[in-house]
This record gives C-alpha cells, structure tokens and sequence, in this order.
C-alpha cells in the first residue's frame, strides 16, 4: 500500500476537515478572516463579556476561535501585548447535563495549567504544582471513564472527543475547584489575560430553552471565573434565541454572526494548504482539487467547508495518486463535476418526497438553507404545525434538520443538512431517477 498523500507531494491530507488548531499551522491555514480575528480579539483582551458566534455550521467557528487565541498567545510572547492570554485547549461541547460540563471545564482548566505551565512560569506567573494538579486528576472520582489518567491537551488531535470523566458526584463542588480558581486568580490578576476556551455547538442543545437551563447552570462556576475568557459558538439560530436572556446579561455580549468565508479567498485558502503540507517547503504537492475545483464544491455544499474539504479528500481517495500526476487540470476538474454528480445522485436515490415537500426544500434552498417555524405564512403554510409536518418528511430523509419543541418560534431553528444541498443540486441538475420525479409530478400533498 503506497501512501497516497505522499505519492501527491503532501506530508498529510490537505482537506482535512477538523478544525484549526491554535498553532502557528492553525494561523497559516486561516484565511479571509482578519477583520473577524481582530474583532474577536479585541474583544477578548476589552470586555468582560463573553464573545458569542452564531453561524451555519462548517463556517468556521470553531477555527476562528482557536486560531484567535493563539494569536493572542503570541502577542504576548513577541511584546505585541502585556496581556497574557493562551489556549484552554480542545473546545468544550455543550451538553445537557450541567454539572458534568463543569467537570469538563475544569479538568480542561487542570489539563490548560499543566501544558502552560513553562509559558506561565517564563512569564513570571504564578503557577500550581503539575504535581499537585496530577494528583487530583488522577484521583479516582476525576479518572477518565476510558482507565487514563492525565492526558495533556498537547497530547491528541484538536478534534477529538471530549475526555469522558466519571460521574462522580463528589467533584462540583470541591476543593479542587475552589484551588483551580484560586490558581486562576493568581496566574491571571487583575486583567493580566487568561486562558480562552470555547463552549462550542451551542446548538446540540437542541431548544433554546434547554440551552438557557444550562448557561445559567454554569453562569458562576464556569462564566464568572477569574482568568478565563470563553467564545460561545453555536448554529442554527441558538446563539441569537439566546441574547435577551435576563440572567445571562452582563455575561454574553451580543451575538455576531459569522458568514462564509468569501469566495474571493479560496485561491488563497488553496494556496495556504499546499504550502503548508506540501513535502517541500516551495509547496510543489499536485493538488487533486484546485482552487476552481474547490470554489465549485463549496457552491453545491452552500459554502459549508467543512463538506467541501470533505467532498474533495473523498474525490481524491476514489482514485489513485498517478490519475493526479497524468491528467491536465481540465480533465480533473471534469472528473470531480461528474463525480460530484454521481454523489448527488446517490444521495437524492432514495429520497420520495410528494411534491409540496420538494417545493419546501426549493424554497428552503432559495432562503439559503435555514427557516423558523414562525415563516410559515412565507412558505405557503396556514400555521406552524403545517409546516412542522413537511418539516419532518424532509427529516426523515435527512435533508432538514430542526430542533423539538422550540419554543422561539423566529429562531431560525429549521436547516437543510449536507445530503439536503445534495439533493437539492440533484434535482437542480434534473439528474434524479424517473421513479422521484414520477412522484413530485403527480402527489400534490393535501398538508397545504
Ligand atoms: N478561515 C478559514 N480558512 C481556511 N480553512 C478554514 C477556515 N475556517 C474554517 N476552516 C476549515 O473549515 C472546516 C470547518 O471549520 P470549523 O471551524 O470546524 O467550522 P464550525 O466550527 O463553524 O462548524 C475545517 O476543516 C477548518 O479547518
Ligand atoms: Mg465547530
């Protein structure tokens, strides 16, 4: 088996579709979002608020915040900044169960104070004992349910999971909290920095209410800390159902929403990944998709790029390395448009959808993929229950996702997924079998 990256020139996937890391790497690979990294981080270093980022999902979020933090880190490092601020580390996923997020955060906090524990020092900061901080992780009640015992954030990829920590009962409120927060106290006094972490997919919550439960939950464990600044990031209208919150004033600020990385950047954005994982440093790797290829993909995926680094590392992998180094760029931008169409096809194979339900998807598509149940009157439905019921067919063929029992009715809450933008190319480029059209002709839906 040869290795394929290498076989291209790459040291490694080039579309890798996990977010940034805070690294100089991380920094090199953002691209077109200056004004959105010196906002954010003038945010951060300015106001006791904590950012909050709404936007569809694969926008990148989650890049933009790590690549901010370690932009700050080295503010400090290079005398840019007196304000020492650094990583926290992987993002923390929101969860239902609040007391079980603020054992995440704070062994994050342990786990952030052990991997920084030279950079602190360096900077004549206080600091705990790594000695100290790994007996307590290593006590029973904070032990990785998976047997480990401390694991660095320095460690595993960015993207992994969480740390699954027992659910020991003893840890909300002990001793080792109140040393964690005395150590922040003194690491970071006054508004000396921090450490930035992120609370990310907001939107796995589910309803806004659910998301409020759990913010005010963590608001002075978690939000009030001392030496800590979080993002808060989330999708599918969450962030913003969440900003009129009475008790989460004067924590959050306003939400800002982050659009899609413009197409004018993906030239360079192609450019920064084949310098970086290109074998040789002058970035001479062949490139299966280029800068049209990729500008294509993002069209159909509606400019998510986390399926657009996906759908190009898929087209790659489906050949071999020599169809790369043998064929002139048209030829490969013509493979990947057939592929792509074959991709859709596939998708869209299975779907039955009556014809109401395929107008809805239009129309979802034309909105730019996202609804709330209150525009009913806009989709040509007499209520809200109207369009929950075509809301949910194209659920059931996962071409919609939306959230239960919400409650904000102008949340945004309804969104196309990646097999619906699929779906929807598919139908757009006629290229759906006789059985799907048969039936978006002739089953007009009575649910009007
Ligand atoms: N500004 C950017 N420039 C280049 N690549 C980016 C940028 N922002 C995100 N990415 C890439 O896009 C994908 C999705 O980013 P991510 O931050 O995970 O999105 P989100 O958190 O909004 O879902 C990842 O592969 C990431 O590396
Ligand atoms: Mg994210």
């Amino acid at each position: 088996m040869s290795d394929f990256w290498l076989d291209l020139g790459f040291r490694a996937n080039p579309y890798a579709v996990r977010a940034l890391a805070p690294t100089a790497d991380g920094r090199r690979l953002l691209v077109g979002r200056d004004d959105e990294l010196a906002a954010l981080t003038k945010r951060v270093r300015n106001s006791d608020l904590h950012p909050v980022l709404e936007g569809q999902n694969g926008v990148g979020k989650t890049s933009l915040v790590a690549v901010a933090a370690y932009v700050m880190s080295q503010d400090f490092k290079e005398g840019r900044s007196q304000q020492l601020f650094l990583p926290l580390g992987e993002p923390l996923q929101m969860k239902d169960d609040g007391s079980e997020l603020i054992r995440d955060v704070y062994f994050a906090i342990a786990q952030a104070f052990i991997a920084h524990h030279d950079d602190l020092r360096a900077a004549g900061r206080r600091v705990p004992r790594v000695d100290d901080l790994e007996t307590w992780l290593n006590a029973p009640t904070y032990r990785s349910s998976k047997g480990g015992g401390v694991s660095t954030p320095l460690g595993g990829g960015y993207a992994t999971t969480g740390t699954g920590l027992n659910t020991g009962s003893a840890f909300t409120d002990s001793g080792f909290q109140t040393m964690l927060r005395r150590a922040l106290q003194e690491a970071f006094p006054g508004n000396s920095g921090g450490f930035v972490g992120t609370l990310d997919n907001l939107e796995l919550l589910d309803t806004s209410s659910s998301a409020r439960r759990v913010l005010e939950e963590i608001r002075d464990p978690v939000l009030q800390l001392p030496g800590l600044r979080w993002v808060l990031c989330g999708a599918r209208g969450i962030a913003r159902s969440l900003a009129n919150t009475p008790r989460l004033n004067g924590v959050l600020a306003d939400p800002v929403d982050l659009l899609p990385v413009e197409r004018r950047y993906i030239e360079s954005l192609i450019d920064a990944r084949v310098h970086v994982f290109s074998v040789d440093e002058s970035g001479r790797a062949n490139t299966p998709v280029n800068a049209d290829g990729f500008g294509y993909i993002y069209d159909v995926s509606n400019e998510n790029l986390r399926d657009t680094f996906g759908y190009a590392q898929d087209f790659a992998l489906d050949h071999d390395p020599a169809f790369f180094l043998d064929s002139s760029p048209a030829e490969i931008e013509n493979s990947l448009m057939a592929w792509v169409d074959n991709l859709a096809e596939k998708s869209a194979r299975d779907v039955r959808l009556q014809g109401r339900m395929w107008r809805l998807l239009e129309d979802l598509a034309t909105a730019g993929g996202t609804a709330a149940p209150g525009d009913h009157d806009a989709y040509g439905f007499n209520d809200r229950t109207h369009m929950r019921k075509n809301v949910v067919e194209l659920e059931r063929f996962d071409l919609a996702i939306s959230s239960r029992d919400e409650v904000d009715g102008r949340r945004r809450s309804i969104s196309l997924t990646s097999k619906g933008w699929l779906v929807h190319f598919a139908k757009k480029r006629d290229l759906l079998g006789q059985g799907a059209l048969d039936l978006s002709m002739t089953n007009e839906s009575p649910e009007v």
